[in-house]
């Protein structure tokens, strides 16, 4: 199967030209000015800019809290992240305490089938021992070359030796590890004293977890690092004070990889005190003005390396059960499908960020820093996945006009610019006009070593 795209301007993280791409099979097979190719369809890209289809670095579908299942799974979920240009997602396997990294990965390939984005997985790792540790090979071999530790929730929470212990296991096998930051013992005593002052609903989960509960643990996290001698990346960075943390180890001379989500860009704690504040529980939790300007300041001196969404998506019961409660309302929001278009509009259009650092966070750097070899770029020889962007398109996200199985988004309300208009995943056409055309279509990405990009 040949397919030609034409009259567009291919954007990638290191220039844009004039060009028309050639696909053939599933493969990019030429860039360049006035391609032909007798037979080929052809997709018409005037006006439109040609990307690396986006990778999401941070998704959670079909997960279950132990008291609440996430509303998307991976069909709903990866349905919503192909129609917004996200052509693989990064989920996190989960391991049951008790149970081996293997089941974890079978249960998610299980899971992950029928998904109409492509998809790799991130192993969280809920239990250090021996037995977990002799796994890691094998991960290698099945392409899992990143890890997940939590510093919170029992269940899933390591203590900071083995953090430490599993940091240089991963280094080892050239895997990258990704930790969830916050304190969780003082935010549990917090959460006791904020309750008692009378702050029970939504605006009690930032009261909570301040800032310095999630800069102590950064710190922490650093530290444990650099004794481990391993590079380490922080999820879903939210503040200025844990930003500056992992400067001081970047400045030390370690590799730190850094992560931060679109919520933390673009809204702040004030929503809590919405009628509906119980929406945009997450953890970490919305932040200040300032922590936002000091995210953008870094992703545009490109101190940020990926954006992912941190796709956890609840519905307004599962949600508005626990609103009296804030310390059990589920944590998590949806965000797959409109991570480009939020990017697009508010950082590109916005003037924060250029084209090329868009595809550099959204394309580029999740390939590189993930291992994923082939993909981040529309070159010869690089797998076709591909979005052609229409920066002409304007909406409104809404809670209910969405893909994903969810009837909320903590984004509801903001305008945006720019859409995927058409898709390629693996060489196949699966968007057009923006609308799916090939659901289920998603493979399994198996993955090298991360590749050091600091
Ligand atoms: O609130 C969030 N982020 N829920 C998803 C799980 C996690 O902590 O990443
Ligand atoms: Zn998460």
């Amino acid at each position: 199967m040949e397919l030609l795209i034409q009259n567009g301007i291919v954007v990638n993280a290191d220039g844009r030209m004039q060009a028309d791409v050639l696909v053939q099979g599933d493969r990019i097979a030429a860039v360049g000015a006035g391609l032909s190719c007798p037979g080929a369809a052809r997709i018409d890209a005037e006006g439109c800019f040609v990307l690396p289809g986006f990778i999401d670095t941070h998704t959670h579908f079909d997960l279950d809290t132990g008291s609440a299942r996430t509303a998307d799974d991976f069909i709903t979920g990866g349905r919503a992240a192909l129609l917004g240009g996200t052509t693989a997602v990064l989920d996190f396997a989960t391991q049951a305490r008790g149970g081996t990294l293997q089941e974890a990965f079978d249960a998610w390939s299980e899971k992950a089938r029928g998904c109409s984005c492509n998809y790799g997985f991130h192993m969280a790792i809920a239990q250090w021992d021996a037995r977990t540790e002799a796994e890691l090979p094998q991960m290698t071999r099945l392409g899992v070359t990143s890890y997940k530790l939590y510093m919170v929730y029992d269940g899933l929470r390591l203590d900071d030796g083995a953090i430490y212990a599993a940091l240089k296991a991963a280094k080892r096998e050239g895997a990258l590890v990704g930790v969830h930051c916050e304190n969780w013992d003082v935010l549990n005593r917090r959460i006791a004293e904020v309750k008692a002052a009378g702050f029970t609903g939504p605006t009690g989960h930032p009261r909570s977890r301040p800032a310095p509960v999630e800069a102590e643990a950064v710190a922490r996290l650093m530290r444990i690092a650099e004794l481990a001698e391993a590079p380490v990346s922080v999820v879903h960075l939210s503040t200025a004070e844990g930003l500056s943390e992992a400067r001081r180890a970047r400045a030390r001379g370690q590799e730190v990889y850094l992560e931060t989500c679109p919520q933390y860009l673009l809204l702040t704690e004030d929503c809590y005190a919405a009628p509906d504040g119980e929406k945009y529980v997450m953890s970490p939790p919305l932040r200040t003005e300032a922590d936002k300007a000091a995210l953008w300041a870094a992703l545009a001196a490109g101190e940020i390396d990926y954006i992912g969404t941190d796709h956890c998506s609840f519905t307004m019961a599962q949600k508005r059960a626990y609103a009296h409660d804030f310390a059990r309302i589920p944590n998590g929001g949806a965000g797959v499908q409109h991570r480009g278009q939020l990017l697009y509009t508010y950082g590109v259009c916005a003037g924060r960020i250029t084209l090329e650092q868009m595809v550099q966070l959204l394309s580029a750097g999740p390939a590189r820093c993930f291992g994923m070899d082939g993909r981040g770029a529309v070159a010869p020889g690089m797998a076709a996945d591909v979005v052609v962007w229409d920066p002409g398109f304007t909406g409104v996200i809404t809670d209910t006009g969405t893909a994903h199985n969810c009837d909320n988004s903590p984004f509801a309300g903001l305008a945006v610019r720019g859409r995927a208009r058409e898709v390629l995943l693996n060489g196949q056409h699966v968007v057009a006009e923006g609308a799916l055309i090939a659901p289920g279509c998603g493979r399994y990405i198996p993955r090298k070593g991360y590749g050091r990009c600091r």
